[in-house]
């Protein structure tokens, strides 16, 4: 099961901060050392990677289909003078209008299978040569031996079925299952993501 933008504004609307105003664990560390260029995330939520993107240098549009989220995101980097560029729509329709990126970032966006591969491939197209894919979600063993994530192992990652979504020879840096404490107010738990990270190659 999927859920609509209004799905997702009342769930924003219920917290002041529904993910954290830190950057994902794997977004910072697997990216912090590459150089700043065009970014676009994509169902970037409150903004936490995009934010830190466009702080770190990157030139960045954040595409979410949330209101309450894009709205969040827009004065949470405002009030740290941080530009970004914020578009409120859906991301299986949006487009970029011919704009390339030297960096795709879709983080825990757990659509059905037929979306996310449209998705992954649309992505791969809207990178310049040299650019990178970054993806980060939710595993399908998160399923069983993991914390949090949907309850429903067809919307899970996998990252070797990932890397098979993309066309062509795409330079593998990373597509692993990786570990991810979750610290709640009764434990550290362990959340399982799916971590890949592709980079295109400089030919046309
Ligand atoms: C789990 S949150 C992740 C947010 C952000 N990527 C992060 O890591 O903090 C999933 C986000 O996907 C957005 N979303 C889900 N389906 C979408 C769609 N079809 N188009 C645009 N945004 C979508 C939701 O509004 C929500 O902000």
């Amino acid at each position: 099961m999927t859920f609509d933008d209004a799905h997702w504004d009342e769930r924003y609307r219920e917290a002041e901060l529904l993910w954290s105003a830190a950057p994902n664990l794997f977004v910072a560390d697997r990216l912090a050392d590459v150089p700043a260029g065009r970014a676009l995330d994509l169902a970037a939520g409150e903004g936490r990677n995009a934010i830190w993107l466009a702080k770190e240098g990157w030139t960045v549009t954040a595409v979410d289909f949330s209101a309450v989220a894009v709205e969040r995101g827009r004065n949470l980097a405002e009030r740290r003078e941080i530009r970004l560029v914020w578009v409120e729509d859906d991301v299986t329709r949006w487009d970029p209008d011919g704009e390339l990126f030297d960096l795709v970032l879709i983080a825990y966006l757990h659509l059905g299978p037929e979306v996310v591969e449209s998705l992954v491939q649309q992505s791969w197209s809207w990178l310049a040569p040299g650019g990178r894919l970054f993806l980060v979600g939710h595993a399908k063993q998160n399923l069983k031996e993991g914390y949090g994530g949907p309850p429903d192992l067809e919307r899970l990652w996998d990252p070797d079925e990932l890397v098979a979504l993309v066309p062509g020879e795409p330079s593998v840096v990373e597509a692993e299952v990786v570990e991810r404490p979750v610290v709640t107010e009764e434990e550290t738990a362990t959340a399982l993501d799916a971590v890949v990270h592709l980079v295109k190659g400089e030919d046309p």
